[in-house]
């Protein structure tokens, strides 16, 4: 869900509904605000739907007279997506309003107490308990009434609230959930990030865990769930409010995707010393600790899994360590062999994925050391790992990840160059021709973004179709995988992808007559085995009929006679190929689902960070 907080001079429901718009990609199964007027009114207006729906509602009225407010755009936990169950929610005398990011576990428990004390509660939530817990000890003041409710409550949250007894006064608090606050002047903001009120101020206040944050016009107040003053840090946001702009695109997705390869020569800046090696100090590992390392466990949710899964082989190749890819909802649930030894990589662009940031608190618990790569500076997840290697891909606003990914390889790439050449396990030669090439990709990607209209009209050709597939082998697996994430994302198709040698294992199955079936295939120079291998398994499919899409790189003539379409990229090394073949499969997928009439930066049911578990 998506937060956002205002105490200040400017009318507040421009200040919240412009943040929401700005948050929309946390959720949008309903948005609503709640305002306390300057003469002490409140005004709560809720819709289900995107935000379009509040703001349609909103424009039938007056605005109220209001400087202070809180909102909220909702992706649904508890209750359906209806009008009832948007936030905010308000006690029974309609006097305080609260919204919630998260899950309050104990709320069957809590919502039974207040029932039995003769409070109403009317929608289905878990969070309108805390607007009635806070009537009860609302004589203490809003600040202290949350702090005695955060103490009852277990789970996962980010609450706001208001009160009419307390105009002026935006109180907030966070466990396990994602706050930031933003300083301005004469005005304070909240939000779930950064985004909330990049257009106001781009000076920033990371609020720690179990805290709770008093924002007035005036000035900031933090302290703990027992009223003691808190520690947190300020930081300065490295972007500004256009960043997070379309920028003349009709989509986020289309300029997010068009700016790869800025984003990919971003995270390469300043990590190669004028010698060719590279230097990463934010490893925080000494070198004698990066010698000791004995396995390495990449943990990750989505497409972040699919960058993970890639980071296994350059690993493994370049570092020479074993390497175990573990998606992180399952990580925690077996036992996975960790010890003082054990390096785990967590990978989440947004820093703040709930299934993510536990794998880090377990390995944690654990004594592994974890590196995190983070596209968010100051995220939860970067500021719990011992160490951050954060990508420089800008604000990503549409759901589906584009550039992230791409940055998520490169930061792998460098964790395994760099674990080679502290360890010694290539050539300084070897590692600086990797790094030569790595530098080459920017306009390797520039030049496969300008090849896209075919692709693009392959996409439209294939609106109607019901179920791709997507063969790789070796890092053409993961591209698959992540091709037919996309599709499933953005066109609501069915897709999946397969390594190309499990096909005859199974799902050949589901080849029939004209099933198109894209195929990630590897260098042939690189990998001449593998390749020769996966243009069988081309024509394999094709004798039963499948429609072939053949990714091959430039000069590589042996498809060209099973290809019915060819998507030509760039020659790269083997293990860096995803950089250049997963950018045709995200303009498919975007183009296929944009002809279909889908909002590509807002699919159905999925948010772009999700922090429930
Ligand atoms: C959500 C998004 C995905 C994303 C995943 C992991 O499910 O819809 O696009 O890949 O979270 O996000 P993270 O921020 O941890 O990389």
């Amino acid at each position: 869900c998506g937060i956002v907080g205002y105490a200040g001079r400017r009318p507040a429901l421009e200040v919240a509904v412009e943040g929401l718009g700005r948050l929309e990609y946390r959720g949008y199964d309903s948005a609503g605000i709640a305002l306390v007027g300057d003469g002490g009114a409140l005004t709560v207006e809720k819709r289900a739907g995107k935000l379009a729906n509040l703001r349609s509602a909103l424009a039938g009225r007056p605005a109220p007279r209001a400087t202070t407010g809180i909102g909220h755009t909702r992706w649904a936990t508890h209750g359906a997506p209806t009008d009832r169950n948007a936030h905010p929610h308000t006690d029974c005398r309609e006097r305080i309003a609260v919204i919630h990011n998260g899950i309050i576990e104990n709320f069957a428990v809590l919502r039974a107490e207040l029932e039995g004390e003769g409070h109403k509660l009317l929608s289905e939530t878990d969070t309108e308990v805390v607007a009635h817990l806070l009537e009860e000890f609302a004589a203490d003041g809003l600040a202290e009434a949350m702090r005695r409710v955060c103490r009852r409550l277990e789970g996962a949250f980010t609450l706001l609230a208001v009160s009419v007894d307390e105009p002026g006064v935006v109180v907030g608090a966070r466990r396990n959930s994602p706050l930031v606050v933003g300083r301005g002047d004469g005005e304070n903001f909240l939000g779930s990030d950064v985004a909330a009120f990049i257009a106001y101020t781009r000076d920033a206040v990371e609020l720690g865990q179990d805290q709770v944050v008093e924002l007035r016009p005036s000035g900031v107040t933090i302290t703990d769930f027992s009223g003691a003053p808190a520690g947190t840090r300020d930081y300065h946001v490295d972007w500004d409010a256009s960043a997070a702009e379309k920028g003349g695109h009709d989509y986020f997705m289309l300029k997010e995707i068009a700016e790869q390869p800025q984003a990919v020569g971003d995270t390469l800046l300043g990590r190669v010393g004028p010698d060719g090696m590279l230097t990463l100090d934010e490893m925080r590992l000494s070198d004698q600790e990066l010698r000791d390392i004995s396995k390495i466990i990449v943990v990750a949710c989505g497409t972040s899994y699919h960058a993970g899964l890639i980071a296994k082989y350059a690993i493994e190749h370049w570092a020479g360590l074993p390497c175990e890819v573990e998606l992180a909802s399952e990580f925690r649930y077996r036992d996975p062999i960790l010890t003082r030894d054990t390096l785990v990589l967590v990978i989440s662009q947004s820093g703040e994925t709930m299934d993510t940031l536990m794998a880090v608190r377990h390995a944690r618990e654990q004594r592994s050391r974890v590196l995190a790569v983070c596209n968010v500076n100051g995220s939860t997840i970067s500021r719990e790992s011992d160490a951050v290697l954060y990508t420089h891909a800008g604000p990503e606003v549409a759901v589906a990840s584009t550039k992230a990914f791409l940055t998520q390889l490169v930061a792998c790439y460098l964790v395994a160059l760099y674990l080679a050449q502290v360890r010694g396990t290539k050539f300084g030669d070897e590692i600086s021709e990797i790094i030569g090439w790595l530098a080459e990709t920017p306009s390797k990607v520039r030049e496969v973004l300008a090849t896209m209209e075919p692709v693009r009209a392959l996409a439209r050709s294939l609106a109607d179709e019901r179920c791709v597939l997507f063969l790789g082998r070796h890092v053409g697996f993961p591209v698959a995988l992540e091709g037919a994430l996309k599709l499933k994302e953005l066109a609501y198709m069915h897709a999946e992808g397969f390594a190309a040698g499990e096909l005859k294992h199974g799902p050949i199955a589901l080849i029939e007559e004209g099933l198109p079936v894209v195929v990630v295939v590897p260098s042939p120079a690189g990998q001449r085995v593998l390749h020769d291998k996966i243009v069988s398994n081309i024509q394999e499919i094709r004798a039963r009929g499948a429609r072939t899409v053949v990714v091959a790189e430039e000069g590589d003539t042996a498809v060209e006679p099973y290809a019915d379409t060819l998507i030509r990229v760039p020659v790269v090394p083997t293990l860096l190929q995803p950089l250049v073949a997963t950018v045709p499969l995200q303009v498919f997928a975007c183009e296929l689902a944009t002809a279909k009439g889908h909002d590509v930066d807002q699919p159905r049911n999925l948010a772009k960070s999700v922090t429930v578990e």
